[in-house]
């Protein structure tokens, strides 16, 4: 699991944040505790805590990198430092909640069932999940980690993210009382291509960075990226860039 910086994360905290409101806006649930699985920095969990100012809500991340940025936020929550794969509570939450963090999970046929089985009965289980595998951005970085000079040190990151279909996580989310799926394509407004390689360096391109051999090998691979994005991410009559952003979103009744 590549390591976090917590401040690079955070440079376009709006846009990262906006699927957690949207995904807190349509939960139908008066929860008494909340889990937030994969919290960060801490941002998702203030949604949490904006929406229900009155529960017992426990922030859970497997980097201490993330959490320190979260403790100094809010020293008062509760922040817990577990791997979200295997963590077992005896006491079951009302809110088992988690935005943009499962995509770095393996094996989802595993996961869903133990994250639903963390739900209090009469509970929810509320999930966002990039779906972004297909974008220009991502292909761009697997075509490029094929060029023979790293193509082996890269095929481990080339596959580090997990994404399946939304009948895939229906069924995963059965039996259920509810479920509700969608999707959303945002256009984030970028200032220029550089803005969505910086984007990239504090999410998915970390796997890429992290395996190559050294410095020039990184210079090297993000150059060839760059070349890409500013073909695929034209400049808009302003001179800013549009960067669509596809995510799927979950919530199952239990
Ligand atoms: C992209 S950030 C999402 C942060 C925040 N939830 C948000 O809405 O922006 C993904 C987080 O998931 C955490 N994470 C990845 N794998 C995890 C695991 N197995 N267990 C717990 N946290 C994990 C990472 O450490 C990281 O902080």
């Amino acid at each position: 699991m590549p390591t976090w910086d917590a401040n690079l994360y955070l440079q376009f905290t709006n846009e990262r944040t906006q699927p957690a409101i949207d995904l807190v806006t349509r939960i139908q649930l008066e929860p008494k505790s909340i889990v937030d699985l994969g919290c960060g920095p801490g941002n998702s969990t203030e949604i949490l805590a904006r929406r229900w100012a009155n529960t017992d809500l426990t922030g859970l991340d497997s980097s201490s990198a993330m959490l320190a940025q979260a403790r100094k936020a809010h020293p008062d929550w509760h922040w817990l430092e577990a791997d979200m794969a295997t963590f077992q509570s005896e006491t079951k939450f009302d809110l088992v909640f988690s935005n943009a963090a499962i995509q770095w999970v393996k094996n989802h046929a595993d996961l869903l069932p133990k994250l639903k089985n963390l739900v209090a009965a009469g509970g929810a289980l509320a999930i966002q999940i990039p779906a972004h595998q297909r974008s220009y951005l991502h292909q761009a970085m697997l075509e490029i980690a094929k060029n023979p000079q790293w193509v082996d040190e890269l095929s481990k990151a080339s596959t580090a993210l997990s994404l399946e279909t939304p009948q895939f996580y229906y069924d995963a989310l059965l039996p259920a009382n509810k479920i509700e799926l969608w999707q959303t394509a945002y256009q984030h407004v970028m200032p220029n291509a550089e803005a969505i390689l910086e984007w990239i360096r504090g999410t998915g391109l970390r796997p890429f960075l992290e395996a190559l051999p050294d410095d020039d090998a990184r210079i090297q691979f993000e150059a060839l990226l760059l070349e890409q994005v500013r073909v695929d991410y034209p400049m808009q009559k302003d001179g800013r860039v549009l960067f669509e952003f596809n995510r799927l979103f979950m919530i199952a009744y239990l």
